[in-house]
């Protein structure tokens, strides 16, 4: 194998694949180079979204291609955002109305907000179709700090730390976060079980 497709626009992602499978000889490309279908995020689950991305671009490429869906699950919110965290306030909402409603949300609920955010990342080829998952474990905090990073890391404390992912540089996040260890593990099965690379 020398090419692989990330269903994916988002650059931060992309780099963070070349770094794992480029030392391999292998090449990452993105959705930034190709035409593709518009793909509708409507599975209940991280690994129904991450699937679905995965086998609409091999479908349409025949190369071996990777997709990953991630999100935050709150604790005390039965799992809210969950499928929904890019969209929770409402469709094509910012980050920071996103967090907004969070902390709405967890006003009548006493701290600590005990959290995670998960990643599904999946690999299809013509022979072979599978789905890991990574997480990384932590706390909301009220009070939104640092400006690195996307999404919820302004609130999100990783366990351990006394830094939110907002407040890590990009090369500290990417040691520890939930789609890091769902990359990593996804390239071990390549390697691992299936022999693929
Ligand atoms: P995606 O599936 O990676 O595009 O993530 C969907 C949504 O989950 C994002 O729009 C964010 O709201 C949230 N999210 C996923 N990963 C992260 C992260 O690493 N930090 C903060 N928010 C994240």
């Amino acid at each position: 194998m020398t090419d692989i497709i990330l269903a994916t626009k988002n650059q931060n992602k992309v780099r963070e694949l070349k770094r794992l499978f480029e030392p391999l000889g292998i090449r990452v490309h993105s959705l930034l180079e190709f035409e593709t279908p518009e793909i509708i995020e409507d599975g209940k689950t991280f690994e129904e979204n991450s699937l679905k991305k995965a086998r609409t671009i091999f479908n349409f490429t025949g190369k071996p291609t990777i997709a990953d869906d991630s999100g935050l699950i709150v604790e005390q919110l039965n799992g809210e955002p969950g499928v929904y965290s890019a969209r929770y306030a409402y469709e094509g909402a910012s980050d920071e109305e996103n967090n907004k409603k969070l902390l709405e949300k967890l006003k009548k609920h006493p701290q600590p907000h005990f959290a995670k955010f998960y990643c599904a990342a999946s690999y299809v080829d013509s022979n072979n179709s599978f789905t890991v998952s990574g997480e990384l474990e932590g706390q909301i905090i009220e009070t939104p700090r640092g400006s690195n990073g996307f999404g919820y890391d302004p609130l999100f404390l990783p366990e351990g730390y006394n830094r939110t992912l907002a407040q890590m540089t990009v090369e500290e996040k990417n040691k520890i976060s939930h789609r890091a260890k769902a990359f990593a593990k996804l390239k071990e099965k390549l390697i691992d079980e299936l022999k693929l690379l």
